[in-house]
């Protein structure tokens, strides 16, 4: 985008939605910076950038800020006209006025719903997420709220794009058409199990583990192409699938356990 000199006589707007506060808050914002300063280097260094850190308002924005104020020289290199914000508010509403975002990035967020699907309460049992043993109207159900929320998504942010613009989006999906891939899941499964064995020790009231369904659904590949094919606002470029490991060394990837 920048390469084409298209956007240089405005302020280059971006965001990072469900930005959350961690090492990788400011990971994004490094890795830009750092790609738009090598591109520069001989030639418009007057550009000005601006960042939105968005998440939902009840994200730790203070710790947020404290983060940016200690490490904005470092993640923006020294003399950039690089502006960081805050921005509270969910991405399934608008966040930005008309044509002036021009670059959307997200991050392992965007399987999250925005609410839990509508009439399931209690269909779901003891199970708290989509599995085996889930009866089909749940699975109907998620599935309605991801397309409708997915739908909603694309539709802001059509509207907040300066014509040009581009998104990069990364976020949890499932390897195959069917919910049949158990090791995926295998996570909630024991979750499930856990508050079981806490409704069967007392510790819980029954009528509340019926009542609670997580609000995340992971679509197939197949289905995020058709809807945005469907809605039709984005083009896609590039689309793909990759594997990440549970198993991460933390250690090994700079993980700082004070932060
Ligand atoms: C797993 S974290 C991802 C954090 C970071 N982007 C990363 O890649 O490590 C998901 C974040 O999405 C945020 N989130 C979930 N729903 C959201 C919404 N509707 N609007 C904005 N942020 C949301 C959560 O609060 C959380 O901070």
């Amino acid at each position: 985008m920048l390469e084409k000199d298209e956007f240089s006589d405005c302020c280059f707007n971006m965001v990072d939605l469900g930005c959350a506060l961690g090492p990788n808050s400011l990971s994004v914002v490094a890795h830009v910076m750092d790609t738009i300063q090598n591109l520069r280097k001989n030639g418009n260094n007057r550009q000005e950038f601006r960042f939105f850190l968005n998440d939902l308002p009840y994200n730790e924005f203070n710790g947020l800020f404290e983060l940016v104020e200690s490490e904005k020289e470092l993640v923006c290199g020294p003399r950039s006209q690089c502006y960081i914000h805050g921005l509270p508010g969910s991405f399934y509403t608008r966040l930005f006025p008309r044509k002036s975002l021009h670059f959307a990035y997200s991050s392992t967020s965007l399987q999250w719903l925005s609410q839990v699907p509508q009439g399931l309460v209690r269909q779901n049992k003891e199970n708290i997420f989509i599995t085996m043993t889930s009866p089909p109207e749940v699975l109907d159900a998620y599935a309605e709220q991801y397309k409708s929320d997915w739908f909603t998504f694309l539709i802001l942010r059509a509207e907040e794009m300066a014509p040009g613009g581009r998104m990069v989006l990364t976020f949890i999906n499932r390897s195959g058409d069917d919910f049949s891939a158990k090791e995926e899941y295998v996570h909630y499964d024991v979750l499930a199990q856990t508050l079981l064995d806490m409704v069967t020790q007392g510790l819980l009231e029954k009528d509340d583990l019926y009542s609670f369904n997580v609000p995340i659904y992971m679509p197939c590949q197949l289905e995020v192409e058709s809807i945005i094919n469907q809605q039709g606002s984005f083009k896609i470029d590039k689309i793909f699938s990759f594997p990440v490991r549970w198993d991460i060394d933390e250690d090994a990837d700079g993980f700082d356990e004070n932060r």
